[in-house]
């Protein structure tokens, strides 16, 4: 029997990716994009077991219209995978209501429209006769570490990860499993996407350390991870019977989660303080 899932943000990086791996081994996709051009393109890749779905996730009108699609064509949906998103950097002092609030809506509160409105197909109905689903989260490990000039990501991320329990423990009577992956540095377009994004930023006193971000950025794109990492886990989670609860995906596995767990907070402050202010260009973590 042919299984479907929806995969938002399937454009590029971890969303292309999950698409190509997933629709490879058999899935039948559904995946959300922004724009026709780009609906077409992966439309004429996979001609088969492929339906974009085209909406922004801030358009709840537009998601309602898409969802009808995914009603009409399956009765059940395997997996939900919550992985459109973006990063907005910037100091809290200084970030404008409008970006903070659109990081916010996109990480975080179209998750909870999106995974609302297809609970239905994975399970969360009285007369569902199927298996129940799974859905997968893309959180981050700024949903486990906060990273200054990071805050607004850092914020949305620590509140799917929030997000993600809630689901799961509400949703365990009707066996749905959601599951949070949280990745490091991945190889994607979102670093490019914030490169230069600091000028605006050039008058505020925050700006000595923000003019080395494009340096830090770069740095970190180098030491990022492959992306098929990711996909490869999202298919491990998706095919498992028992997956973990969540995932954390980063080169220095150990060290982070000494870092986020067992360092006393003065510590890490000064640890981060010091390597922000230093010649090292790298981002603390
Ligand atoms: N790359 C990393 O290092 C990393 C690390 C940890 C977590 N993550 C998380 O992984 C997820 C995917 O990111 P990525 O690295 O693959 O970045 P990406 O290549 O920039 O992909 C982001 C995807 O989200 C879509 N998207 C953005 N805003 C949207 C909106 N308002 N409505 C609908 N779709 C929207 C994009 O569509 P368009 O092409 O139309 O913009 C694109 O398909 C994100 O949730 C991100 O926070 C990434």
């Amino acid at each position: 029997m042919i299984k479907h899932i929806l995969i938002t943000g399937v454009s590029s990086g971890i969303g292309r990716d999950s698409l190509r791996l997933l629709h490879n081994k058999g899935y039948y996709v559904f995946g959300s994009v922004r724009n026709i051009t780009d609906a077409k393109k992966l439309t004429h890749e996979y001609p088969e077991r492929f339906i974009p779905l085209i909406f922004d996730v801030q358009d709840q009108d537009a998601v309602t219209k898409a969802s009808k699609i995914v009603f009409d064509t399956c009765d059940s949906l395997h997996a939900l995978i919550n992985n459109a998103g973006i990063a907005v950097p910037g100091p809290l002092q200084c970030m404008s209501e409008e970006d903070f609030v659109r990081q916010l809506d996109i990480n975080l509160l179209a998750v909870r429209r999106i995974t609302n409105l297809f609970l239905p197909l994975l399970g969360a109905t009285p007369n569902f006769d199927g298996t129940p689903g799974k859905i997968i989260n893309i959180s981050s490990i700024s949903g486990l570490f906060n990273s200054p000039f990071n805050g607004a990501y850092s914020i949305s991320k620590h509140a799917l990860e929030s997000m993600t329990d809630v689901y799961r423990r509400e949703l365990r009577r009707y066996g749905i499993k959601v599951i949070a992956i949280e990745p490091g540095p991945i190889k994607t377009d979102i670093w490019q996407k914030n490169l230069n994004s600091m000028e605006k930023y050039a008058s505020t006193d925050y700006y000595d350390v923000l003019k080395k971000a494009d340096t830090m950025i770069e740095n970190a794109e180098k030491s990022a991870l492959p992306v098929s990492l990711i996909s490869t886990l999202i298919l491990k989670c998706v095919t498992k019977k028992n997956p973990k609860t969540r995932y954390i995906v980063h080169r220095k596995k150990f060290m982070f989660k000494i870092l986020a767990y067992y360092l006393p907070d003065k510590l890490v402050d000064w640890f981060i303080h010091k390597t922000l202010t230093s010649g090292n260009k790298h981002r603390p973590i």
